[in-house]
């Protein structure tokens, strides 16, 4: 059993509050909200006030990726903001204040994760994984929704699927970038057990259907 993380990134801008809304009721439990910087990758999206605003208007398990520079700079407004889970980069900083970060993320009461990018080896989690709730695995370079998904990067998730069974069993392993019907299950095939799922997810004619078929 799967969960789906559909993408805010793909989401209509102009109308945000309802299709957050219609996410729930096409069944996805939660969702996932890139916050990028124009630092840590060339894009800009949204901050920690997006993630209040969505807040406001929705139950769902908020999934916050954060694409930021020295994350512990701002991992405590997204805390206040609402977000349920807060992943960050392990290349946005030195070990000691991504620690430090996953610290201060715990004692907010939210739940923290690690983001791997796909030049990273599977190793560079080992510091972290028995101190996080969720790995992220990026299979596309962070920055841009729509990009083609790298199979290539199969071998290292189902490497930290053996390092989470043997270290840390209850924590989720994430996939995030180009993820659809037929990569999600290459993905689970290989030991994911959360789909992030952004142009794929709002280009569904049938949204519900998609749910279902990624989380079956
Ligand atoms: C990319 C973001 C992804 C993005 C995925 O940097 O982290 O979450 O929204 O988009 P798709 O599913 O279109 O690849
Ligand atoms: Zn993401």
């Amino acid at each position: 059993m799967a969960i789906l993380s559909p993408s805010v990134l793909s989401a209509d801008y102009m109308n945000m509050g309802r299709d957050m809304l219609q996410t729930g009721v096409d069944g996805a439990k939660w969702l996932h909200i890139d916050c990028m910087d124009g630092a840590f990758v060339p894009n800009l999206s949204f901050g920690y006030s997006m993630v209040k605003a969505i807040r406001g208007v929705s139950d769902l398990v908020l999934d916050v990726h954060m694409m930021i520079d020295r994350p512990i700079r701002y991992v405590e407004n997204f805390c206040d903001a609402g977000a349920d889970l807060l992943t960050i980069h392990v290349e946005a900083d030195t070990e000691e204040n991504t620690l430090k970060a996953i610290e201060m993320i715990r004692a907010k009461g939210v739940k923290p994760g690690i983001v791997v990018k796909p030049k990273t080896p599977a190793e560079a989690v080992l510091p972290y994984l028995d101190k996080v709730d969720m790995v992220l695995v990026m299979t596309v370079e962070p920055g841009f929704g729509g990009q083609k998904f790298m199979a290539d990067m199969m071998p290292k998730l189902k490497k930290i699927r053996e390092y989470i069974d043997r270290i840390n069993p209850d924590c989720y392993l994430e996939v995030d970038g180009g993820v659809d019907i037929n990569t999600a299950e290459v993905c689970k095939a290989n030991g994911a057990n959360v789909l992030v799922a952004g142009s794929a997810f709002y280009g569904a004619a049938d949204r519900a259907a998609f749910v279902k078929s990624v989380e079956a």
